[in-house]
């Protein structure tokens, strides 16, 4: 990924953070390492066991995210902040819609096309995206995790970011109000590695269901994209029936804009973010395959 390249100067400002226990010069050389596995994709004789002793997931967030320069990132990634891994989002409490902010107060202009992240996690890979585009675009995270959106609105005031907005809210509940009071236009919504709930009477738990889709699809402006992806084939198929089933209103990107290549089974070869998000590296770090798909609404 182009934008990975980008870390290996900050390499050193991580590499010597006191956060990180682990020797100098085994994390440097094993983050060397697994960079050129997952980047550069070199070739070695060496298995990956070898080549990486000590490196772990959590650093390789780490790294993914250097740009961001929040000092304490790495303390944090290393196990400051517990949070529950799964909420249900059916439960009464999380039942009422979220308070319509005052778009004038979250954001410096809140005309901007907006992207919206739903079930955004610790919202770097939003802050990222956020720091890289300013004054043209606006981001807005929706998290049903309380703690989560607690830590990110912080890190946005330390990174002084006026184009990016958490919220603590059921995407299920409050999607749709939200982005029919927004003033701007809607370019962009990404489910990214959604809560899996395997189990078939959790299904329904599932943040992708018919009446989200509809509020996206009505929301997005002509020529505006939905991004999905998982690492769990059974949640990317389940994400990908209910968006191919409106295709009288989107088209997948690779029908319209060669630049995007797809697998014999129509999943994206490459994430066209520039930007990966947390799961996904830990997924990705496992060995594991990410499905996409990226959807434009016709004009
Ligand atoms: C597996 S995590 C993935 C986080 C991030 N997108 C990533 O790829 O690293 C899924 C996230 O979605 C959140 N979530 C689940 N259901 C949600 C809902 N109905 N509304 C908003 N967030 C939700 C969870 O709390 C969790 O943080």
């Amino acid at each position: 990924m182009a934008n990975a390249v980008l870390k290996i100067p900050v390499l050193s400002s991580i590499i010597t953070s006191t956060a990180v226990k682990c020797s100098k010069s085994s994390f440097s050389s094993s983050l060397l390492h697994i960079y050129g596995r997952h980047i550069c994709n070199c070739s070695s004789a060496a298995s990956v066991s070898e080549r990486q002793p000590q490196i772990r997931s959590p650093q390789l967030v780490a790294l993914e995210y250097a740009d961001l320069t929040i000092p304490h990132i790495v303390c944090e990634e290393l196990g400051a902040l517990r949070v529950r891994q799964h909420v249900n989002p059916l439960s009464a409490s999380l039942s009422i819609p979220v308070e319509v902010p005052n778009w004038e107060d979250v954001f410096e202009d809140p005309k901007l096309p907006l992207v919206v992240d739903i079930g955004s996690g610790s919202g770097r890979f939003l802050m990222w995206l956020a720091k890289k585009n300013p004054g043209s675009k606006n981001y807005m995270g929706l998290e049903i995790r309380k703690k989560l959106v607690t830590r990110a609105e912080k890190w946005v005031k330390e990174l002084a970011l006026s184009n990016i907005h958490f919220l603590f809210a059921n995407a299920s509940i409050s999607f749709k109000q939200l982005i029919s009071t927004y003033p701007g236009p809607l370019m962009l919504v990404s489910i990214l590695c959604p809560d899996p709930h395997f189990k078939k009477r959790h299904h329904k738990r599932r943040v992708l269901q018919k009446p989200l889709v509809d509020a996206i699809v009505d929301g997005l402006m002509p020529g505006g994209q939905v991004f999905i992806q998982s690492d769990v084939l059974e949640v990317a198929i389940d994400m990908r029936r209910y968006l191919d089933a409106e295709s009288d209103k989107l088209v997948h990107v690779d029908n319209i804009d060669s630049s995007f290549l797809c697998d014999d089974a129509g999943w994206l070869k490459s994430n066209p973010m520039g930007i990966r998000t947390e799961r996904e590296i830990h997924a990705e770090f496992e060995g594991a395959k990410i499905y996409r798909r990226m959807y434009q609404k016709l004009s």
